[in-house]
């Protein structure tokens, strides 16, 4: 039966690779794409869904009441995934407070709403085979130390803004399971990587910036650990628990590929020189700068449970992913090039100028 989708975020990084894997894997569905287009919102993301009719672009903030409820009275949603976050650590650290509005107070106005369309007051009781789904991250645990992993029963511990928000509203999405029995999942996912990831988080920076011979910016001594997931792993996995995650269950979502960040760099490097022959590409252009501001030093996910109860695994380990991920960059260097002009410069010379 044809499934609709309220997606929201989904002309940030994850979510429009989310619209691309779901319109290749399933014919009959229909994607309505909610998405504020902030600076890392961006509609050149989606060119390849131009003319899809089984894709429905809306502008607007998911803190919108008005807009949402709209929204329920023209489409019979049977799923709403919520991708939309402000989700770089450093924004978060500079400026914590839209962090707040839009993962917190947006996550709770997206829970409201869809609780009004899809809760009977007079017979208490849930429309059938209704779903929420809160795209959250591994950073909600905190940090770990050389050993262990983060399970689904790690207790939150954030330490960024950028967490912290995360977690409060993994706590509002399991308050409305608790309180009203509302049907929803969380997925906690590690460190993602691939196409259309904007230039402020760590792989696409050193693209971008290798390409161009300018300095590489390697916070601290380099050796703080992620696990990194290529992004369609992740969507198969978002897939596969809306279809068959049960109710109220968070599923940890990971590659078992962790890396110290000075190793993710020194691969960048090694790939372009040999793919471009530029000499001009090496690790001199590497600079140790100063530390971000409560640097979580190693994050690593326990994929198991997703794996045992629902048959999900990752089928891109690194080395491959790597290549695919710098291919696409290679490819694209004109949406490179777009993505990075403009309030991109201000934010770089903001970030990194005088960051010792
Ligand atoms: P992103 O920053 O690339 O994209 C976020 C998208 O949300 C953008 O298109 C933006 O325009 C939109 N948005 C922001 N505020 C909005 C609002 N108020 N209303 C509607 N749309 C709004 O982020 P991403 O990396 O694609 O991450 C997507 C989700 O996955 C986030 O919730 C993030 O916390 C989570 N996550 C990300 C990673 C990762 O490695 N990138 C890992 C785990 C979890
Ligand atoms: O773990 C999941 C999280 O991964 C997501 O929830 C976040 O939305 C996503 O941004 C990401 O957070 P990180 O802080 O781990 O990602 P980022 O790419 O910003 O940084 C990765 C590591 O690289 C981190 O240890 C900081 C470091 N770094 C980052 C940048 C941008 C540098 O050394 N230099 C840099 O210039």
């Amino acid at each position: 039966m044809k499934k609709t989708y309220l997606v929201t975020g989904g002309a940030g990084f994850i979510g429009s690779n989310f619209i691309y894997y779901m319109l290749k894997k399933h014919s009959d569905i229909l994607l309505v794409n909610l998405d504020k287009l902030t600076y890392a919102g961006n509609l050149e993301n989606l060119k390849g869904v131009e003319g899809d009719t089984r894709h429905i672009f809306v502008q607007g903030d998911i803190c919108d009441c008005t807009l949402i409820r709209n929204l329920f009275e023209q489409y019979d949603f049977d799923y709403v995934i919520n991708f939309a976050a402000e989700s770089h650590v450093d924004r978060s650290i500079a400026c914590p407070e839209i962090f707040v509005q839009t993962n917190v107070l947006g996550t709770v106005n997206l829970l409201q709403r869809t609780k009004e369309a899809w809760y009977n007051q007079e017979t208490k009781s849930w429309k059938a085979d209704k779903k929420y789904i809160q795209i959250s991250t591994d950073e909600v645990c905190g940090a770990l130390g050389k050993e262990g992993l983060f399970t689904e029963t790690t207790p939150l511990s954030p330490h960024s803004p950028y967490s912290s928000s995360k977690a409060s509203a993994d706590m509002f999405v399991m308050a409305f399971h608790d309180t009203y029995n509302m049907p929803v999942n969380i997925t906690r996912c590690s460190n993602n990587y691939g196409p259309y990831q904007f230039p402020e988080k760590l792989i696409p920076l050193i693209i971008n910036n290798a390409r161009h011979h300018s300095q590489l910016p390697v916070y601290g001594d380099g050796m703080q650990v992620r696990d990194w997931l290529y992004v369609e792993d992740h969507c198969k996995a978002i897939d596969m628990v809306t279809s068959s995650g049960k109710v109220g269950e968070v599923y940890n979502i990971g590659g078992h590929n962790e890396r110290e960040n000075i190793f993710i760099v020194k691969t960048i490097i090694g790939q372009l020189h040999d793919r471009l022959q530029d000499a001009g590409i090496s690790e001199d252009l590497i600079k140790h700068v100063e530390d971000r501001l409560g640097h979580d030093r190693r994050y690593a996910i326990d994929p198991e449970k997703i794996k045992r109860d629902l048959g999900w695994y990752p089928e891109t380990c690194f080395e491959k992913g790597i290549v695919l991920t710098i291919d696409w960059y290679l490819e694209n260097q004109e949406w490179l090039d777009h993505v990075t002009c403009g309030e991109y410069q201000q934010y770089y010379k903001k970030m990194y100028k005088n960051r010792r």
